[in-house]
């Protein structure tokens, strides 16, 4: 029976990493997901052997599997794709939780002294366990709008938050060699979750989507610990490949928004938004505006056009209007590609899935190294809601927030049309120059209505 079980547990495990593997890219992703979630199942099948329970803990396990799953179900299929964030927050928080319960329970079970090989992992998961949960329920919060989503800081904040840190690891230093008892676990577990909290507060809500992938590497850390706990090797290799995964997320997100982890963690990026800076910049300058029409025009008779689309594509929902304007220019033998910046939007992969929703061909989704350089060979650059990810501030403002951050040349493209409501800043909270280059020509509007608008052009042209 053990040997069949381990072996079930290998399978999950192979499992887990073919379905990370498909994530990789849009074209699979959706197999990934049901590649681990097939591996997750026969986890859990191969688990149940090992349980000893009674007729009614079966039954309390029954009840929470059924609530899980219809939660789970009905919550997945009823949210926004732009509530995505605030829903893996959530989850993932729920995850830390349950790996610091576990860990609790496990310690209550030996009563005083529990053996060091049980309490070491234990104190690890039910701290990070613990902090993920509080930073997660924070990081939903803020993306709800249930709280403020901007930095909430005060003198000295960093200083009080390093010494609630460096008071939790002594803490769990004293529990692990003389404490270790159920009051001491608890007293810990507040500690930890007053730091998840003090650690997220000061971090503003644009910038949640790469905490969230944080916390989410963190429960992985945990629910490892916890499979050391419960000496289970699944346990042990799921929570690693989440850790594992949700730390090079992290990195990559922060690398592709050019600015260091730490910026990101204790930056309190967006405490100051610079809309008035912003509008400093403007002052004086005015930019040039067109019909639909006209723009209609340009588009239909040009060769290639690259769509751009952004965050503003996303709130709008204009993923299928953005497609139908695809279909119509290509009819007309236009040629048309989606350049996709790796920080468009606010999660990883948003545009992706938004324009995958529309049934936009994988072929026309170019990441931003394989497409930077046709922008010179574009007749248009259509920016739709997009506006950090174009402003060429990244390269030539030293000082700016965004420089260093990779962006699509947008601007290197013969014609720009420049897609948004207003002259308001995007997430980074700066002046964009390229809305007042010389080929530029705004387009004011909702990007789902413009989008529309512009397709009756070019069928009229
Ligand atoms: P942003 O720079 O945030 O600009 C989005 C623009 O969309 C805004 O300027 C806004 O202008 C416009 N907009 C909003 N609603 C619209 C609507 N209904 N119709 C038309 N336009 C609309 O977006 P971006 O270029 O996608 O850049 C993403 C930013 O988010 C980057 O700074 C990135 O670092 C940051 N970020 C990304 C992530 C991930 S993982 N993707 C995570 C955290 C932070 P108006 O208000 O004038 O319409």
């Amino acid at each position: 029976m053990t040997t069949i079980i381990t072996l079930a547990y290998l399978v999950a495990a192979v499992l887990f990493i073919l379905g990370l593997k498909q994530l990789s890219s849009p074209r699979g992703a959706r197999n990934g997901n049901f590649t681990a979630a097939l591996g997750m199942v026969i986890a859990l099948a191969a688990t149940i052997p090992l349980l000893h329970f009674t007729r009614a803990g079966l039954v309390i396990i029954a009840i929470g599997v059924v609530i899980g799953a219809v939660v789970g179900t009905v919550g997945a299929r009823m949210v926004r794709m732009t509530a995505i964030p605030q829903m893996v927050a959530l989850f993932n928080g729920v995850g830390g939780g349950a790996a610091a319960l576990v860990a609790v329970a496990e310690l209550l079970k030996f009563g005083v002294h529990p053996p060091f090989a049980e309490v070491f992992p234990s104190v690890f998961s039910i701290v990070i366990g613990s902090v993920s949960f509080a930073g997660s329920m924070v990081a939903f919060a803020k993306l709800q709008e249930l709280m403020t989503g901007t930095p909430i800081t005060y003198p000295g904040q960093q200083v009080v938050n390093g010494l609630l840190a460096a008071a939790i690891v002594g803490f769990a230093i004293a529990v692990i060699a003389i404490a270790a008892i159920p009051f001491s676990f608890l007293s810990l577990m507040l500690l930890a979750l007053i730091l998840g909290v003090a650690f997220v507060i000061p971090i503003g809500g644009a910038d949640m989507p790469v905490v969230i992938s944080l916390l989410n590497a963190c429960t992985g850390l945990a629910v490892a610990a916890s499979g050391f706990t419960l000496n289970n090797f699944a346990l042990i290799v799921a929570g690693t490949l989440v850790g594992a995964s949700g730390s090079l997320l992290t990195k990559l997100m922060s690398d592709a928004m050019g600015r260091s982890l730490a910026n990101v963690l204790f930056g309190a990026f967006g405490q100051v938004h610079t809309a008035a800076t912003a509008a400093a910049g403007a002052q004086g300058r005015s930019v040039r505006s067109a019909s639909a029409e006209d723009l209609g025009t340009l588009l239909a008779y040009s060769q290639r056009v690259i769509i751009v689309p952004g965050y503003g594509l996303a709130v709008a929902q204009a993923q299928h209007a953005a497609r139908e304007l695809a279909d119509v220019l290509e009819r007309r033998g236009v040629d048309v590609e989606y350049a996709i910046h790796p920080v468009a939007g606010r999660m990883p992969g948003h545009m992706n899935v938004l324009l995958a929703e529309a049934n936009v061909p994988y072929e026309q989704l170019k990441e931003m190294d394989q497409v930077n350089d046709d922008f010179k060979n574009a007749d248009v650059a259509l920016i739709v809601g997009a506006n950090d990810v174009v402003n060429p501030a990244a390269r030539s403002t030293p000082g700016s927030p965004i420089y260093g951050m990779p962006i699509l040349n947008a601007d290197q493209a013969k014609n720009i049309i420049f897609m948004k409501r207003s002259m308001r800043p995007g997430f980074a909270g700066i002046d964009n120059d390229l809305m007042f280059g010389p080929k530029t020509v705004m387009f004011f509007g909702d990007a789902k209505d413009s989008l529309t608008k512009l397709v009756s052009a070019v069928k009229a042209a």
